[in-house]
């Protein structure tokens, strides 16, 4: 089993890197929205995992447009309540027009994840969809959850497989290490809880038990190269953000070239394009109770 990597190296900034990923949220919310559908199997799968039922309080939390907080808002109802959170208030405006004001809709509210504003036991399950591995400190995050979970409440999170299992990450990331030197200070990898033993042994660090993970793997449809560069953007804030404020020249070079790493995807079916696949762990666990 290897360690997940350290965010704390040394010039790691977390309240940087915490605005750089605010930022980059906020300039992709629409698009990231509207980029969801790619995704349905894996966020079907986590709410499943979540076991919902009608009267339940739910956290969403960094919930982005809150995709997971509307779907568990009907699962919840009648009489159960969904509070989606995130870093990115963009994104919470996105969520809040998107899910409209009926008597069932999600509430949203602004809030780090590692240091909710909410009290003690106060909710009966937990959502974080693709977010653990986003926190520069994923063990506070994963305190805060919790904390605020009742005894015998439940977490349901995402995260994306090891590496080489997500092209549709990788693919991208290839691209840019080919094309631009390396980052003076080294991001915190996105695949650092890709294996199993590794997400369940932080989850039981974090207090956890009756921990299930299971792999959800889904394949993502291109049109072509540029569209996949497009999603790719729509997805990682803080790579978006980043690469946003390159001369466009070399934003362009990055566009262009990305379809040389995509060459193993091609899509075969007649569609044309390409099919790039990405395996996710789905984990539920219980706050002891
Ligand atoms: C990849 S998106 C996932 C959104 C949503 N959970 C989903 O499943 O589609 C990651 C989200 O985490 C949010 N985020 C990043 N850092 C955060 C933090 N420290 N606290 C709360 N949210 C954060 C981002 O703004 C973004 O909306």
């Amino acid at each position: 089993m290897s360690r997940p990597t350290d965010p704390a190296q040394p010039g790691f900034d977390a309240r940087r890197f915490k605005a750089m990923e605010r930022a980059g949220f906020n300039r992709i919310a629409a698009r990231y929205a509207e980029g969801a559908h790619l995704r349905a199997e894996l966020a079907e799968a986590l709410l499943e995992a979540a076991a919902l039922a009608p009267g339940q309080r739910v956290l969403d939390l960094a919930s982005g447009p809150g995709l997971l907080a509307g779907q568990a808002a009907l699962r919840v109802a009648p009489g159960g309540s969904v509070l989606a959170t995130d870093i990115a208030e963009g994104m919470l405006a996105e969520g809040a027009r998107r899910c409209g004001e009926h008597a069932d809709a999600p509430c949203f509210a602004a809030a780090d994840a590692e240091q909710l504003c909410l009290a003690d036991a106060s909710m009966d399950r937990v959502l974080a969809g693709l977010a653990l591995f986003i926190f520069p400190h994923p063990e506070r995050a994963l305190a805060e959850m919790h904390r605020v979970l009742m005894p015998g409440g439940r977490v349901a999170l995402s995260v994306w497989g090891v590496r080489e299992s997500v092209p549709l990450i990788h693919r991208a990331q290839d691209t840019i290490a080919r094309l631009l030197p390396p980052p003076k200070v080294s991001r915190p990898s996105v695949f650092r809880y890709g294996e199993a033993e590794v997400l369940s042994a932080t989850l039981a660090a974090a207090g956890f038990d009756d921990i299930d993970i299971r792999p959800c793997t889904f394949s993502c449809h291109f049109a072509d190269a540029e569209a996949y560069w497009q999603a790719f953007l729509d997805l990682a804030g803080g790579a978006a953000e980043a690469l946003g404020r390159l001369p466009e020249p070399i934003q362009a070079d990055l566009r262009a070239a990305v379809a040389d790493d995509l060459a193993d995807h091609r899509c075969d079916d007649g569609r044309g394009g390409f099919l790039v696949p990405a395996l996710t762990l789905v984990a539920s666990a219980r706050r002891p109770g």
